[in-house]
């Protein structure tokens, strides 16, 4: 693999998963194959799981790891040809080449800025790395997409699913701030290379970017699209048409314990709780979004596995 910035990066789906579910019954069968090799790992926002997984999968496989909160260094320009006369101080042309120097492989995390729809469609962040970056680059999470975290929520139906083909709902939830739409257009486009029944629910006004959706079957009503679910993932998103904006807080639209039925709850965290989600189904047997959590490291790591085979070869 020469970069994982996006779902099409990965060659054979069920392969892939399959060696993530291996790696997680041996994880330190590679130590040697990222020896003298670093990660640098670059954050532009907040992170939990994927700065502590991704540090452990490259760990896992012998890497060293350097962390950078980017607003710790200089303030990067990304635009072409600019007079960088206002408020940044280094162009990405010079820093991307300056990591590269010091990482094997450089992962970044950079949110959708949720005002700037062009800039953030463009991956112009993610882009500019891949672009004058030396080594291969895996996002952590960029403005439209968070293939890490879909690769983990494959391995983790895979694991728990009990009937070949699941029925998999992915279910938009109120929140009181503008989310991206990075996890849900990810997550959409990973169960669309599954052998899953796959359909989308949320309020009108909220249809995602139909590039991603494509004939993805939409359910408007939460109640009917929920029906027979095996899986229901539920996360919250922005408008894309209207782009950024919350379009509406409507609580009914709250995942419970009677909605749920007899599905396995999935969230990427973190959660907001009696506003997503009842405490009942995230406290229930029927949540597995600490084994999702779990499962971030091996993804991160039969990733990482791959882009180190990669270089060597
Ligand atoms: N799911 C996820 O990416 O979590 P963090 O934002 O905490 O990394």
């Amino acid at each position: 693999m020469k970069k994982y910035t996006e779902i099409d990066d990965l060659n054979n789906i069920p392969q892939i998963i399959d060696e993530a579910i291996q790696l997680k019954q041996d994880p330190f069968q590679f130590l040697e194959l990222g020896k003298h090799k670093t990660l640098v790992m670059l954050f532009f926002n907040s992170s939990l799981r994927t700065r502590l997984s991704t540090e452990k999968a490259a760990k896992n496989l012998g890497m060293d790891v350097i962390v950078l909160n980017v607003t710790d260094a200089w303030n990067l320009e990304f635009e072409d040809e600019v007079v960088m006369n206002l408020n940044t101080s280094e162009h990405i042309i010079e820093a991307a080449q300056v990591i590269s120097q010091y990482a094997d492989v450089i992962g970044v995390r950079v949110f959708s800025t949720l005002k700037d729809k062009q800039r953030d469609t463009s991956e112009l962040v993610l882009k500019s790395f891949v672009k004058y970056a030396s080594v291969p680059v895996v996002n952590m999470e960029s403005a439209m997409g968070h293939p890490l975290q879909a690769l983990t929520d494959a391995i983790t139906i895979e694991e728990l699913k009990t009937k070949s083909k699941p029925k998999v709902v992915i279910s938009w939830a109120p929140h009181p701030k503008a989310l991206p739409h990075a996890v849900a257009n990810s997550f959409i486009q990973m169960m669309q290379e599954l052998d899953v029944d796959l359909t989308i629910t949320h309020p009108k006004g909220y249809e995602l970017d139909t590039k991603i959706t494509k004939d993805t079957c939409v359910v408007y009503d939460q109640k009917e699209a929920l029906k027979d679910a095996d899986f229901v993932y539920v996360k919250n998103w922005s408008g894309y048409t209207d782009y950024g904006k919350v379009i509406s807080k409507d609580s009914n639209w709250m995942l419970t314990k009677e909605k749920l039925g007899t599905a396995k709850f999935m969230h990427c965290l973190p959660v907001r709780r009696n506003v997503v989600v009842e405490d009942t189904v995230l406290d229930s047997k029927s949540s597995i979004v600490i084994e999702q959590a779990n499962n971030r490291t091996f993804a991160a790591q039969v990733v990482l596995k791959h882009i180190l085979e990669n270089l060597e070869s």
